[in-house]
């Protein structure tokens, strides 16, 4: 699948821009602060419903204008598509977001995904070996809903309950209400959120696969990676008893302790978790190797070439990594923006941004 043209209309620093790509290496560079990460950012939106880098869909309106529209034409299978989604906010500052596929509306965003399927390399990937699990959960959380629509829908139920467990927790905690009422939800947490563990594990299964070979490659053979699914589910019934044994602690604290929503994995290399033993150079290469395993993944599943972005490119990469990334990525659409037009030299088409304006 590639990109064809991109349209921006009031999004972000652009009042109205067509953007056309080349079906292979794109490179879009420019100064910072001019809107290459924007135009990124607006073909992510597209694959995915909402931003990698804010979850305030107001950002993303022009500061003048009300609303703001992209419009993206792409070829999967052969045949031209195309995405459109607007954004408006009203004098209540409320939003209202449509988005069209193939020129007919949808009703729940998750109808958008696995449309256009991305895999995204940015600056801040090192946190998904660094800090905590969020990262981590939410690395799984894209890939996964990308290739199974149903996994963003059982995420936000998932949300839905545990927000009204917790809450209800707090009511137990200082109103006195009844425990007994705790049952309907530990039942549905256990259900969805066994579900959602399911995927995970099959997932990591997947990129584990993968990630041997990939990194072994990248390393010459010198370091064996392994990652591992860190959950404290692991079977529907032993998720409900331990919901019910975690009750009072789960009162006392106010919030629910134990659940898919405080899963993990962990990555090591040579039998030593990479996050605290590994170089800064190690840790680079295990998120080139994790992304790029993703990458296959994606293929082995929808039997096409996830589109690459990647963010930033030289602040991340030194030029042996550059080499290694771009021997594995033949074949996808890559779009990458820098801010030196040099950072490659076999981009098949040169973008310049300045200021809102794709030269
Ligand atoms: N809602 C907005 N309205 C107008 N300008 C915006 C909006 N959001 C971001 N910008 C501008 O976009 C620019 C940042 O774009 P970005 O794509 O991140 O730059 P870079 O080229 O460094 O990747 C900044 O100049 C910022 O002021
Ligand atoms: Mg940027």
């Amino acid at each position: 699948m590639h990109i064809k043209k991109i349209r921006l209309i009031n999004f972000r620093n652009y009042e109205n821009e067509e953007i056309n790509l080349d079906e292979k290496i794109n490179i879009i560079y420019g100064d910072n602060g001019e809107g290459k990460t924007n135009i990124l950012e607006s073909i992510f939106i597209s694959a995915i419903g909402r931003s990698f880098r804010t979850n305030k869909e107001k950002e993303l309106i022009n500061l003048e204008k009300n609303n703001c529209k992209i419009e993206i034409e792409y070829e999967k299978n052969n045949l031209n598509k195309n995405i459109q989604i607007n954004i408006e906010k009203n004098n209540f500052n409320e939003l209202k977001k449509e988005i069209y596929l193939n020129k007919i509306k949808i009703k729940k965003t998750s109808e958008l995904l696995g449309n256009i399927c991305t895999v995204i390399f940015n600056p801040n990937d090192m946190d998904i070996l660094k800090n905590g699990p969020v990262k981590r959960r939410k690395f799984l959380d894209i890939m996964i809903s990308q290739l199974r629509p149903n996994y963003i829908y059982l995420l936000n139920n998932y949300k839905k309950y545990l927000d009204q467990r917790n809450i209800y927790l707090r009511q137990i905690k200082y109103e006195n209400k009844s425990k007994e009422l705790l049952d309907i939800w530990d039942e549905k947490i256990a259900e969805i959120g066994y579900q959602i563990y399911l995927y995970r594990k099959e997932f990591i299964e997947k990129i584990k696969l993968k990630i041997n070979n990939i990194h072994s490659k990248i390393t010459t053979e010198k370091e064996k990676i392994n990652i591992k699914y860190i959950s404290n589910v692991e079977d529907k019934n032993k998720y409900l008893i331990n919901l019910k044994n975690q009750r009072e602690i789960d009162i006392k604290k106010g919030y629910t302790v134990e659940g898919v929503h405080r899963d993990d994995f962990v990555i090591s290399i040579n039998n030593k978790q990479v996050s605290v033993y590994g170089s800064q150079g190690q840790q680079r290469t295990v998120i080139i190797s994790l992304k790029l395993s993703e990458l296959e993944v994606i293929y082995d599943e929808i039997n096409d070439y996830p589109i690459l972005l990647l963010d930033d490119f030289t602040s991340e990469l030194d030029e042996k990594r550059i080499v290694n990334l771009l021997e594995n990525i033949q074949k996808n659409q890559v779009i990458i923006t820098s801010t030196n037009r040099n950072t490659i030299n076999k981009a098949n088409k040169y973008l310049k941004v300045e200021n809102g304006k794709v030269l």
